[in-house]
């Protein structure tokens, strides 16, 4: 059975609470567990953490951790019986002023002072991710007054965006700010930021994790439509960014669903190029919650993203809460694999007409490029500290798998979300210098991933366990004595 590329980032939940049913999903397939900020509370995030990790331990696999933060998404208050049934034609009104408990059939409360400056007459404002929508005729005081374009149920707290984008809190609240210090104490591998606007947001979410010294790596979350609003802005947040996660729920519903689909190739491109790993998100499996089988326009969703080269897809609520979760994983797993067989996977060219601009990043895509052209090669082993060097060597389209040594359990949980990469424990300082190579192969050979005769491509720097060094490249085969 071949090694899955791309890698699969599953939601915990009400669904996935137990022991059993984390190792279950660890057993399906998920390379990263993702403990959603939004719902539950510090204790609970707690103890999914620690089971994750115990669960892991005990298999000897590596599995990341994700926290994503709420941010500010803005949301209309409660009504005074839970919901309403908004009509086509109706007059509907956003207060900031009006008791937040009390909405009812003409008004809602909101907590967003700034709605009244944000919003113009004929803007349309998307709630509950689009199913109700109201067009603004006029905007008072304290109150936006509008007509419902598209009716349906609006319940308590539900989401409201403006077609276009505009509607934008300063990302990073104050519970934001406690979730940082939980995820530090977590020492969570990834931390996503939830409606960032620019890089200045992003950089201010790494001051935080850098006070709470944690060493997480930072996840733009791309559903704003000013993030895409041009290649500039996208590059920007990128670039500020360790990763990003393509939000389709909140950006399909800003953009329009007919623009999101280039955007998302886009999106993994730009991403790639710049050298940072991209999630593809939401509604992915969304029919799983229900169903033990997902529809066909799932399964093409989720092989397009493998194609597409994305690093990870994800699953929600279909694996937090949904009755069908470790099926959920096992059908993206497979689906992956599936797609994963296709040619255009497999042929690569990445940065061709590019100028590198580090010695490391040289040998790494080099070491890729002689791998994907000599015949014999069954996998590429490289020595790191950080997961820089194969954050490299996978931004690059190659069959072959990229094995990741290092001593560090976070840069070991780190890599299970880099495409194609595979991180396995090794402490090249434990070992004789004259015989590093050798140890590397047979950790290999001893997990069953290379046999006998088989060609290898090792990287790695004069000095041992220090970041940024990587200097050399040698071809090795699998079975020789080794220097
Ligand atoms: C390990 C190896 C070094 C190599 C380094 C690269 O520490 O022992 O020889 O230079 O990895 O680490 P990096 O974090 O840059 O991928």
């Amino acid at each position: 059975m071949p090694l899955r590329r791309t890698k699969i980032v599953a939601t915990l939940g009400p669904a996935t609470n137990s022991r059993d049913r984390i190792a279950a999903l660890i057993d399906a397939g998920m390379n990263v567990a993702r403990l959603n900020f939004s719902h539950g509370n510090p204790d609970e995030h707690r103890e999914r953490a620690r089971l994750v990790r115990e669960v892991a331990r005990d298999k000897g696999v590596h599995v990341a951790l994700l926290g994503d933060l709420q941010g500010p998404k803005i949301r209309i208050a409660r009504f005074s019986d839970g919901s309403v049934q908004l009509d086509a034609g109706e007059r509907f009104r956003l207060s900031v002023s009006h008791p937040l408990d009390q909405g009812d059939q003409d008004i809602v409360g909101i907590d967003y002072p700034e709605l009244v400056n944000d919003c113009r007459a004929g803007d349309e404002l998307l709630l509950d991710d689009g199913r109700v929508v109201l067009r603004v005729d006029s905007v008072g005081r304290d109150e936006v007054r509008c007509t419902v374009t598209s009716g349906g149920i609006l319940s308590n707290n539900k989401g409201i965006n403006r077609r276009g984008g505009g509607l934008s809190a300063a990302a990073l609240t104050d519970k934001d700010r406690f979730d940082i210090t939980l995820a530090a104490e977590l020492q969570m591998e990834y931390v996503a930021v939830s409606f960032p606007r620019n890089a200045d947001d992003m950089r201010l979410a790494r001051k935080l994790l850098k006070d709470s010294e944690s060493q997480a790596w930072l996840i733009a979350k791309i559903e704003r439509a000013e993030a895409v609003a041009d290649e500039q802005a996208l590059d920007g947040l990128i670039s500020a960014s360790d990763g990003v996660m393509v939000a389709r729920g909140d950006l399909g519903v800003e953009i329009g669903d007919a623009e999101l689909v280039g955007i998302q190739k886009l999106i993994i491109t730009r991403a790639r190029q710049q050298n940072k790993v991209v999630i593809t998100a939401t509604q992915m499996m969304e029919s799983m919650i229900n169903s033990p089988m997902p529809t066909r326009a799932e399964v093409s969703d989720v092989a397009n993203a493998a194609l597409d080269y994305t690093d990870a897809v994800m699953l929600s609520a279909e694996t937090a809460a949904g009755n069908y979760p470790i099926e959920a994983v096992k059908s993206m797993d497979r689906v992956c694999l599936g797609a994963e067989k296709h040619p255009t996977s497999q042929h690569s060219g990445h940065r061709l007409k590019q100028q590198f601009s580090r010695c490391d990043e040289t040998v790494a895509l080099a070491a890729m490029y002689a791998g994907n052209h000599f015949p014999g090669v069954t996998a590429i082993i490289t020595l790191t500290e950080s997961g820089y060097t194969p954050l490299i060597m996978s931004r690059i389209r190659s069959h072959l798998p990229i094995f990741a040594l290092s001593p560090h359990a976070e840069t070991l949980g780190r890599v299970a979300l880099f495409r194609g990469v595979t991180g396995i424990r090794f402490n090249p300082v434990e070992i004789t210098s004259s015989d590093v190579n050798q140890a590397a192969v047979n950790a290999l050979l001893q997990a069953g991933h290379v046999k006998a005769g088989d060609w290898v491509i090792l990287t790695k720097g004069d000095v041992y366990n220090s970041r940024g060094g990587t200097n050399s490249m040698k071809l090795l085969q699998v079975g020789e004595r080794l220097v």
